[in-house]
């Protein structure tokens, strides 16, 4: 019998310490995941990102790709109809049920895998150019060793020159500087605000608030951009290019979102950070 759907979320009785990587099934709740297009705003968030993504695919000559942060479907829809093979994944069963609501209402099919990163090899099998990880979705992981071990799943699942896609909120700023916002890129809807309630070296606590005054939070680990690469290099992804809101150069203060290229393709010298 499927699990009762949650109603509400529950953060426990003290929300900021919740730090546990396997909260976040609890935190999309069907409300919240209902609210995620009126958050992210599928067409302002095409434009701003642009061909950003469709580029560095097809520079690379990447034709499989394995979303596995597919949240609503926004990518994998774009993939698909940017003319790539998608598999789509997620570890909440609302966010892909949305995903593939969306999907037929753009005239697709998602091939939906209901899987957390952390176990990602025992349900998907073969091999994939690329796998994407978008909408600032690894800082749901809570301990260095989920960390290690997602890196090193996709790190596997993919082709022996694939490469990852991973994006990340600019965290150092928001930990060394406060927060602010372009509200420009990835969440884009309009009269919606997404404000970190609480901040700390462990926890970034976002509040999103609705204009029908509904509320909802995330809790997510603030990764630092120099932290999550030195991961990737350890996992053995040998070259590493990080873009500041799809920008090659840019001062590290001023993006609000970073977006890792990691490639598997051995290199005589690895980057050093
Ligand atoms: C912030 S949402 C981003 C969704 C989408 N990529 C976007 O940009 O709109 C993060 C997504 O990552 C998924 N996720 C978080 N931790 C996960 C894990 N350990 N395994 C699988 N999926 C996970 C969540 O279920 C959620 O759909």
């Amino acid at each position: 019998m499927p699990a009762p759907q949650q109603k509400k979320q529950y953060f426990g009785a003290d929300p900021v310490a919740c730090r546990e990587t396997d909260h976040y099934r609890e935190e999309y709740i069907e409300a919240f995941v209902n609210k995620w297009d009126a958050l992210i705003d599928w067409e302002s968030r095409a434009q701003s990102e642009g061909d950003f993504f469709i580029n560095v695919l097809r520079e690379r000559g990447a034709k499989r790709i394995l979303d596995v942060a597919t949240g609503t479907g926004f990518h994998s829809v774009r993939l698909i109809e940017a003319g790539f093979e998608v598999v789509s994944c997620d570890g909440s069963a609302e966010m892909l049920a949305k995903a593939f609501q969306n999907g037929r209402q753009h005239g697709h099919i998602l091939r939906t895998v209901q899987v957390d990163w952390r176990w990602l090899n025992r349900d998907i099998h073969g091999h994939y150019d690329a796998i994407i990880c978008l909408g600032n979705s690894f800082t749901h992981l809570f301990s260095e060793n989920d960390r290690r071990k997602a890196l090193a799943e996709f790190y596997a699942t993919l082709k022996h020159n694939g490469f990852l896609i991973l994006d990340q909120r600019n965290y150092d700023a928001i930990l060394d500087h406060g927060y602010t916002t372009k509200h420009t890129y990835y969440y884009c809807g309009d009269n919606i605000a997404v404000y970190p309630e609480h901040i700390d070296h462990g926890l970034t606590r976002f509040k999103y608030s609705f204009p029908d005054r509904s509320t909802f939070h995330l809790n997510m680990y603030p990764l630092r951009k120099s932290y999550t690469r030195r991961l990737m290099q350890e996992v053995g992804f040998q070259h590493i290019e990080t873009y500041g809101d799809f920008q090659e150069t840019y001062r590290e203060s001023e993006p609000d979102f970073f977006i890792h290229v990691a490639e598997k393709a051995y290199r005589e010298v690895p980057d050093s950070d």
